[in-house]
């Protein structure tokens, strides 16, 4: 199929009373037009062009190589918007208009327009509103068929206390659509070309329009930031309904966020106010507390996290416990089986299987063998005050409370550092090192008086 999807997006956005284009305003933590040209993606359209006006620079930066970006120097009308985007593209294609700052629509419904477009006719997009406020409204002849849109500020009483809307999504054949842009005028109430102005001059020229009425929800546009929260929700919605579907339990459908691609196992527990980031892997059986942040990160069968815990950029293998209040940072590989507790942070840090760190610990740079433990307060020093520097640890190595671990160092399998130690040169397999002042006692030592005006 030759289909050309534009994208408009080249208005102010006035109400957001934003420096940041109304575009690039986030939705699940991703820019408003990357959710469009996503759903654009679906439909695998030969090209894309977004309109650009209003800060065009970031919101061509923006869109990078997803599409082919054109100025539109004037915001004259959605109508002038499609004319220059189109001016360029061939006649035999089926054009898809769709809006930057309506984030949710499905490609399930765009597919569905555009197969109105592919049988000759225009497709359009509507909805029912039940405050349908300043949006265009369709109109339909005896039959039902649309014969138009009127604009909400065009539109006389009677055409106002019509709840079906325009979406402002339509699909139409590239040369008819070119030659009815050609004819729509500014002759209304805004000054403006309106590109709802060609739906009366398809049905005037003969051509069929298909209407698709969709939900509410998918056609909803982010004009403020009210509405921006409110599109949150529903998308928020939406995403904890396809985790239930897909064998996910929920504490809360209400309380979990997903910002990005999070694709899970069966029977998996998530307790709420829960934060899912990036793109998340979770296999069967994970549970994850309440409060915990994850982020780009990938969950073995059978992990716990504990509350309060935050993963980014984590591969924790299947029956690994962290948290509660563990931090695991990027570059953290955790083994089989591997526990890492309260006040834990690990970063470029490979934990073997069945090794601990349960309590209070700085793991950073290192590189642990399976089945060790280490004690409560170690801390790996990486960091001299000019590079970093790796810790290397064995299997089986006990390592003691309050360890101080100077990188570049080295423990080899089965040593023991006794606690309190700080260690400073390679231990050998099944040494006990010691690294600690002596401990000496004062007998008949006399404790200071307290003062008495204290
Ligand atoms: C438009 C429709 C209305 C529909 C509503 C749905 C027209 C005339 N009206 O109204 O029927 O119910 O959308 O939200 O089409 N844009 C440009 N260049 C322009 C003008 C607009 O790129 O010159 C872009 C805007 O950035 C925005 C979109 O087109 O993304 C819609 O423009 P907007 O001014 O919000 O149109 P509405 O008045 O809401
Ligand atoms: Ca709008």
């Amino acid at each position: 199929m030759n289909l050309d999807v534009v994208i408009l997006a080249a208005g102010q956005g006035t109400r957001m009373r934003s420096q940041k284009a109304k575009v690039l305003h986030e939705l699940a933590s991703r820019p408003l037009i990357h959710h469009v040209l996503a759903a654009s993606e679906a439909l695998a359209p030969r090209s894309t062009t977004v309109v650009v006006g209003h800060q065009a620079d970031a919101v061509r930066e923006s869109v990078g190589t997803l599409g082919n970006c054109v100025l539109q120097a004037e915001q004259l009308g959605t109508g002038h918007a499609v004319q220059t985007a189109i001016a360029d593209l061939p006649d035999d294609g089926i054009v898809l208009v769709l809006y930057g700052d309506v984030p949710l629509i499905k490609p399930q419904t765009l597919e569905s327009c555009v197969a109105g477009a592919m049988q000759g006719g225009v497709g359009l997009v509507t909805a029912h509103f039940e405050d349908p406020a300043a949006l265009g409204r369709i109109l339909r002849d005896a039959d039902d068929a649309i014969v138009g849109i009127v604009e909400f500020k065009d539109a006389n009483d009677a055409e106002r206390a019509i709840n079906e809307i325009n979406s402002g999504i339509l699909a139409a054949p590239a040369g008819q659509l070119r030659g009815w842009l050609h004819r729509v005028n500014n002759d209304n109430a805004q000054g403006e070309y309106y590109l709802t102005d060609i739906i009366s001059l398809a049905v005037g020229d003969g051509v069929p329009v298909y209407g698709v009425v969709s939900d509410k929800e998918e056609v909803s546009g982010v004009n403020d930031r009210k509405q921006l929260a409110e599109l949150e929700r529903t998308y928020q919605k939406l995403e904890a309904e396809r985790l239930m579907l897909e064998g996910v339990t929920l504490a809360d459908p209400d309380r979990l966020d997903v910002r990005g691609r999070v694709v899970a196992g069966e029977d998996c527990f998530v307790d709420i106010n829960v934060v899912l980031s990036g793109d998340v892997v979770l296999g069967n059986g994970v549970r994850i507390g309440a409060g915990a942040v994850i982020t780009d990160s990938s969950l073995g069968d059978g992990v716990e996290v504990h509350p309060h815990t935050v993963v980014e950029g984590a591969e924790l293998a299947a029956g690994c416990t962290v948290g509660p209040f563990a931090r695991i940072r990027p570059g953290s590989r955790l083994g089989e089986g591997v526990k890492v507790g309260n006040f834990v942070e690990t970063k470029k840090a490979t934990l073997g299987a069945g090794t601990k760190a349960s309590h209070l610990a700085y793991l950073g740079d290192a590189t642990i063998g399976a089945e060790t433990n280490i004690g409560a307060g170690t801390v790996t020093c990486n960091y001299d005050g000019v590079d970093k520097h790796e810790t290397h640890i064995g299997d089986d190595v006990f390592v003691g409370t309050n360890s101080t671990l100077v990188a570049p160092i080295e423990i080899a399998d089965g040593a023991f550092v006794a606690a309190g130690s700080t260690v400073t040169t390679r231990v050998e397999d099944g040494d006990l090192a010691v690294g600690r002042a002596k401990q000496r006692n004062i007998s008949g030592w006399t404790r200071p008086d307290k003062r008495k005006d204290k």
